[in-house]
């Protein structure tokens, strides 16, 4: 085989890395907010309707892949196995980044795989917020994606050991989601948003936001295993928790759509982000992990489960659609998190 260019090379990385410190039984802060019990919902589960929107499409299932792999012949195998599960099971999916493949265009079938199999899903493509308008178009024709995906990473950026170091991009950012053909989510990569990143979003045009938190995948944590001297591990508690971010988003929840993503393990997890305000929820590292130790079909059943298992919670809250989630479910928050909101005035 070919040796691996440095970029294809980072692709591997990232997926060992990710694996690496995947833990299982992790906590995060979605452990931090119960839903309150009702023992009278007045429904049955064939009442309930999973259907949200992404980015303007209709969708089956109120989450979806999220960016991780493309660029390599390892994570092409990938990114064909997560294009089967999404085709099978009505699930949106993301690629990962792109850019290796505009940099390098014989890498670009580790990426268009995700459409060949799932010629009629919803992909959303996927690059970095320095991404001018012309390589954002080629990206999204490179999958016909439905959207494209900009991520915004600096803490990433900072520790990678080959990082960006010139963070000006909102300019950029503008002109990507108020002149690009399809729709763009501006996401964070594990680091979360605050009121004013939302702000700065929301005034620069932006209409679909992921919020990206803290508790899942630590790209800090991953990039600081790729610097020699692995001295900055002290930077992995930087951001604000999925939980948090979607605290943050509140006051912003009628003029941006939001996603959240990270750190999410089960459904319960989808439904407390959906309860806070999120319309989809992205899952990246939890079910990359289920896919490299359980393979393909186990991770299909189990995703279909996912499903099932959403129904019963919506039907414990009483709740017939994501829309009622808001409206019906309550919630209560830990001290913790009563004191972060009370100190953000949010
Ligand atoms: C990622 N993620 C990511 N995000 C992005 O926008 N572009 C990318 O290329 C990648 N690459 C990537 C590789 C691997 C191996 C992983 C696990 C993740 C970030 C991902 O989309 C998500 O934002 C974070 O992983 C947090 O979500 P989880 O993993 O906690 O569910």
């Amino acid at each position: 085989m070919a040796k691996l260019s440095a970029h294809a090379h980072r692709k591997d990385e990232h997926v060992f890395l990710a694996e690496k410190f995947y833990t299982p039984t992790i906590t995060n802060d979605f452990d931090q907010v119960r839903l309150l019990h009702q023992s009278l919902p007045e429904i049955a589960l064939s009442e309930i309707d999973l259907t949200t929107t992404l980015a303007g499409q209709p969708v089956a299932v109120p989450f979806y892949i999220n960016a991780m792999t493309g660029g390599s012949p390892c994570t092409q195998q990938l990114n064909q196995q997560l294009a089967t599960i999404a085709a099978n099971l009505a699930i949106p999916m993301a690629t990962g980044s792109q850019s290796v493949a505009l940099k390098e265009p014989e890498l670009a079938a580790s990426f268009k795989i995700v459409r060949d199999v799932n010629p009629k899903g919803v992909i959303l493509a996927n690059l970095g917020a320095d991404a001018t308008l012309a390589q954002a178009e080629q990206a999204v024709a490179m999958l016909h994606a439905n959207a494209l995906q900009v991520h915004l990473n600096t803490p990433q950026e900072v520790v990678m050991p080959e990082g960006e170091q010139r963070f000006y991009w909102l300019a950029n950012l503008s002109q990507l989601v108020t002149k690009l053909s399809v729709p763009v989510i501006v996401k964070e990569v594990g680091f979360g948003m605050s009121q004013t990143t939302l702000a700065q979003l929301s005034q620069a045009g932006s209409q679909y936001v992921d919020l990206g938190g803290r508790g899942g995948t630590n790209f800090v944590q991953i990039e600081n295993a790729r610097r020699p001297q692995r001295d900055l591990a002290y930077l992995a508690g930087w951001g604000q928790s999925t939980v948090e971010s979607l605290l943050e988003s509140r006051a912003y929840q009628q003029q941006l759509t939001i996603y959240a993503s990270g750190g999410v393990r089960q459904p319960l997890d989808i439904v407390k982000a959906l309860a806070l305000g999120a319309k989809s929820v992205g899952v990246a590292g939890t079910i990359l992990h289920h896919l490299q130790k359980n393979g393909l079909d186990a991770t299909q059943a189990w995703l279909a489960e996912w499903l099932t298992q959403l129904k019963l919670i919506f039907a414990l809250l009483g709740c017939r659609n994501v829309s009622e989630l808001p409206q019906k479910a309550q919630l209560i928050f830990s001290p913790e998190l009563v004191n972060y909101a009370a100190q953000r005035q949010i």
